[in-house]
């Protein structure tokens, strides 16, 4: 009898040296509210603040804190993100709080002497970071959309990061994955640094929790100014770094006006530059809507066909012609065009691959226009949507610490073209529009997007996923409309990619049978494997009024719930 009393005891003993677990949902039905976010203790922060009378923006800032603490792969301060907000009247906004370029930053600063790409210099380490735009941002979000006082949206983000959390199993392998990392970059130790990881280890920041205490106590200035600023500067300097105070104090979030599309009854709200996901989502929905994909059949060889032709066009297009629209004329309307993406399939053949060296971008006379890796969903109880998308680029970002502020800095400059044609870290070549520029944002793939049907809320979805977020989004979005998967079964299901170069379809594993792979195959495409493309985020409005919220298992940790 005592053994298992004792064994009992010892259990709770180490459940508490290692913190409390919690279960991700990962599908959710409610009736007035929805979060969806890449963390269940994030999702659950996000839904006390809805309870509270909170808004969907006012939850989607508090879950951003939180992920800062509890997701600190993706989820930052250090970092920056978009986020995409629909109010219940139809009123829709987009706020871009991308890393900038600093001032000191320069075309050819990732390479050598002779014009060679020094291997590494974009990715990893100091010289690798924007200017962090993620709490500018979530200061103009709130100052605009939110109701409840920010102290109560980065509190619990706070106390998280004080009493600490229980790291996931994800967390812990992830962890235990950069620990070389860590230490390479990094010259003293960190709350990071750890022999091995597990599963339940609490995991507490007390620098951080100082930081976002200046930050909730002085605003963005608790961050771009005075400590912060000086400590994020203090880590440059011991190193390569090239971040200033005066990159700091200049950074500001933007309002821009969001990519609308139309595809059959719906209307797609999504990011535009310098984000390349919602002109290339849109692009892809106007190449595919002539074809009958739908009776085709879901993974059948002609819809896959036609699905990664378009993929292909598009993603062709976003080499050449997308990337900060602030610093390069982006022709967002001739792209959009109803003839240009009808002339843009002519050359496409049911029967055989187009070959990418044959896809070139379309040339459009550069007149001015009238244009100006975490995700979370939300909808509130009164009808009020966010998809925010927020990253710092690769897992930890650029591994830099920021020694006394505790956070992770974003790797985000590897997201520029450092040299034309030279393939980033997704294999995603550029040219001018993305080459370096002092103060220019990095194009992004981030694709936060809503989906309106008949004039009212339908859907709310975005993912993670590098340069497979724009064709993951699309993929949810014809699973649902198309297919008529439910959506959990739209996000679960396999899913592929194609992005004009390289030129091969990627594919998750057993996501399209053999059958189809061989006919393709017969047809010219030629295929590698992924273990997962894009971690969707989703809610849809049921026919009956009730929301359906879907968390990806590619993501363990990702979490649906409401009320
Ligand atoms: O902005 C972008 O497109 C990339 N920095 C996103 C990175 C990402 O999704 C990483 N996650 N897998």
């Amino acid at each position: 009898m005592l053994r298992p009393i004792f064994f009992l005891l010892l259990a709770l003993f180490a459940g508490c040296q290692r913190g409390t677990y919690y279960v991700a949902h990962k599908a959710a039905i409610a009736e007035a509210a929805m979060v969806v976010t890449p963390h269940p203790l994030a999702s659950a922060v996000g839904l006390k603040i809805l309870k509270q009378g909170g808004n969907a923006v006012d939850a989607a800032v508090a879950v951003q804190w939180a992920m800062a603490v509890v997701y600190p792969r993706a989820g930052n301060i250090g970092g920056g993100g978009f986020m995409l907000i629909r109010r219940a009247n139809g009123e829709a906004a987009s706020l871009d709080y991308r890393e900038k370029a600093p001032a000191q930053a320069s075309r050819d600063m990732y390479l050598d002497a002779k014009g060679n790409v020094v291997e590494g210099l974009s990715i990893n380490g100091h010289l690798a970071s924007g200017v962090p735009g993620a709490v500018a941002g979530l200061f103009e979000a709130h100052a605009r959309y939110g109701k409840l006082p920010m102290a109560k949206l980065i509190n619990p983000a706070i106390e998280l990061a004080q009493k600490g959390f229980a790291v996931s199993h994800g967390e812990a392998d992830r962890l235990n994955a950069y620990q070389a990392d860590f230490r390479k970059y990094n010259e003293d130790p960190n709350p990071f640094f750890k022999d091995k990881w597990q599963a339940g280890d609490l995991l507490v920041q007390s620098e951080l929790a100082r930081t976002l205490q200046l930050i909730r106590d002085n605003g963005p200035e608790g961050f771009y100014k005075g400590e912060t600023a000086r400590e994020i500067v203090a880590e440059m300097k011991s190193a390569n770094g090239i971040i200033s105070l005066d990159d700091l104090a200049a950074y500001q979030a933007k309002w821009r006006k969001p990519i609308i599309g139309q595809y059959k009854q719906y209307r797609i709200l999504s990011m535009p530059p310098p984000s390349s996901g919602g002109v290339a989502l849109v692009q892809m929905l106007d190449m595919l809507e002539p074809y009958p994909i739908a009776q085709w059949g879901f993974h059948s060889p002609q819809t896959v066909h036609t699905m990664a032709e378009a993929m292909r066009r598009a993603y062709a297009d976003r080499a050449e012609h997308l990337g900060d629209s602030d610093f390069y004329t982006v022709p967002v309307d001739s792209l959009l065009a109803a003839s240009y993406l009808q002339q843009r399939m002519a050359g496409f053949s049911p029967d055989s691959a187009t070959l990418s060296q044959s896809i070139l971008a379309g040339q459009f006379k550069l007149t001015l226009e009238s244009f100006e890796t975490e995700h979370t969903s939300i909808v509130d109880q009164e009808g009020n949507a966010v998809s925010v998308t927020t990253t710092l680029n690769s897992n930890y970002g650029s591994k830099v610490w920021v020694s006394g502020a505790g956070f992770f800095l974003n790797n985000e400059m590897d997201d520029f073209s450092v040299k034309p044609g030279v393939p980033n870290q997704f294999g995603l070549v550029g040219a001018e529009a993305n080459a370096v520029a002092p103060g220019k944002r990095m194009l992004s793939s981030m694709t936060p997007t809503i989906v309106e049907k008949d004039g009212n809320l339908f859907m709310v979805l975005g993912a993670p996923g590098g340069s497979t977020i724009i064709t993951g989004v699309l993929q949810v979005f014809l699973n649902v409309v198309e297919f008529g998967l439910p959506l959990d079964q739209a996000v679960s299901a396999g899913r592929f990619h194609h992005q004009w170069l390289p030129d091969q379809i990627l594919m998750e594993n057993n996501a399209l049978s053999e059958s189809t792979t061989a006919t393709l195959a017969a047809k010219g495409h030629r295929f590698q494997t992924a273990k997962a493309i894009a971690v969707v985020k989703a809610i849809v409005r049921l026919p009956d009024g009730r929301l359906h919220g879907a968390a990806d298992p590619r993501n363990p940790d990702d979490d649906a719930r409401g009320f």
